[in-house]
């Protein structure tokens, strides 16, 4: 029997060091840092937000030279929308840190892959065993990517051919091409099946073969300079090495949870905690609620929130949101903002939607908005008493239900 006692096993690395391990191993390999930009996108692009760390570098996948050079790094903050209607779930998060590589223009598809495989297994501890590919298998338009199906196979990875899921671009023109998504298994028997049939298999990193460039007419131009792009979100690629169910579990939601926000737990505390944390990223970065564009992101953020503490209590203020956990808010996403600003953004709209649910509870208790609405109702709801749809149709539902 072998009697020597078993090595303490290694504590999971923090985020932090998570960071440091993802940008120094690029960084030993000639990829120089891009500093992180602002969430909203300046005018004249196309999206509201900064969706990937790839979306501001755009032009230099499309051939312009970059002034560091062809192999770059960063974590850049990103917030998606799409997403949206999934916050709440254990993986979902509105506003998150994106890991990303790149090559413009320089290594090729095997390259990214053989690094993205030595990280994670040497780098970060993963075991072979639970790894999982995806791969383009071809369309109407183009054959299955077999450079990088090849290099799995070298790797001794096992691999799913997928069609749409592994094509990657960012709106409907543009750079674009075949991706290659890993996959970890997160389940607690064996890894078994495949990442498109047991959702245990965790996608943590793209690897994008930026190959093309769509056109107007739909069609696909080669790029003279094809380049690889890799996006890992952060958040959840902590969760898997970390061992937690969620990412609402790992270290750096800890001051959340130890704040005992209002008492709420399950999926009511995960969506108040992530729609609060990417307000307070979002305000840093400039954003003030509106009516519109980026203000209306916010705003539509900050009423869920309410709205969900409300229903509690309707004394529950965002006054008694802990400064600590605006700091630490800040301090992950590298923002320089006074956390008063923060604060006083929060408390307006908080004032300004307690305003309008008043005054929209005591007008559409007036018999005229008793029965079903017509569009002139709605119109004059808006025009006359400032209540937009979404509210008014709120309201009604709240009332149907406290009959
Ligand atoms: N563009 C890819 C993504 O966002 C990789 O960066 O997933």
């Amino acid at each position: 029997m072998d009697t020597r006692p078993t090595p303490p096993r290694k504590p999971p690395l923090t985020t932090g060091q998570i960071v440091e391990t993802f940008t120094g191993f690029f960084h030993d390999r000639g990829h120089r840092f891009v500093p992180s930009v602002p969430l909203v996108r300046p005018p004249g692009d196309p999206v509201l937000f900064t969706t990937s760390g790839m979306h501001p570098l755009t032009p230099y996948l499309e051939g312009r030279p970059h002034p560091l050079g062809r192999r770059l790094v960063n974590s850049q903050r990103v917030l998606r929308t799409t997403d949206l209607d999934e916050v709440g779930d254990p993986t979902h998060l509105t506003v998150f840190q994106m890991l990303g590589s790149w090559s413009l223009g320089d290594y090729g598809t095997e390259q990214s892959l053989r690094w993205g495989y030595e990280l994670l297994v040497d780098g970060f501890g993963i075991g072979p065993e639970r790894l999982h590919a995806t791969v383009f298998g071809g369309d109407d338009q183009l054959g299955p990517d077999t450079r990088s199906l090849q290099t799995w196979r070298d790797l001794g990875v096992p691999v799913e051919l997928t069609g749409q899921d592994n094509w990657w671009s960012n709106g409907p023109t543009g750079p674009c091409g075949p991706d290659s998504e890993i996959f970890v298994w997160t389940g607690d028997t064996p890894p078994q099946g495949t990442p498109t049939g047991d959702d245990r298999w965790v996608e943590v990193w793209n690897h994008v073969m930026m190959r093309y460039r769509r056109l107007d007419d739909q069609s696909l131009q080669p790029l003279a300079r094809p380049g690889v792009d890799t996006g890992m979100g952060l958040e959840r690629l902590v969760m898997v090495l970390q061992g937690r169910p969620s990412v609402f579990g790992i270290d750096l939601f800890d001051p959340w949870r130890q704040a005992l926000l209002w008492q709420l737990d399950g999926a009511e505390w995960r969506i108040v905690t992530d729609h609060l944390r990417s307000a307070v990223v979002m305000i840093a970065d400039g954003v003030r609620p509106a009516a519109n564009a980026h203000g209306y992101v916010l705003r539509r953020l900050l009423r869920r929130v309410l709205t969900t503490l409300w229903r509690h209590d309707p004394d529950h203020t965002l006054a008694d949101l802990p400064v600590e956990l605006i700091e630490g808010t800040l301090g992950h996403f590298g923002q320089q903002c006074p956390v008063e600003e923060v604060r006083e953004v929060l408390l307006s709209e908080q004032h300004r939607f307690a305003g309008m649910l008043r005054r929209g509870r005591q007008v559409l208790s007036r018999p005229r908005f008793s029965g079903p609405l017509s569009e002139e109702d709605y119109g004059c709801l808006h025009d006359t008493h400032g209540l937009p749809r979404e509210l008014i149709d709120m309201l009604r539902q709240e009332s149907v239900a406290g009959k």
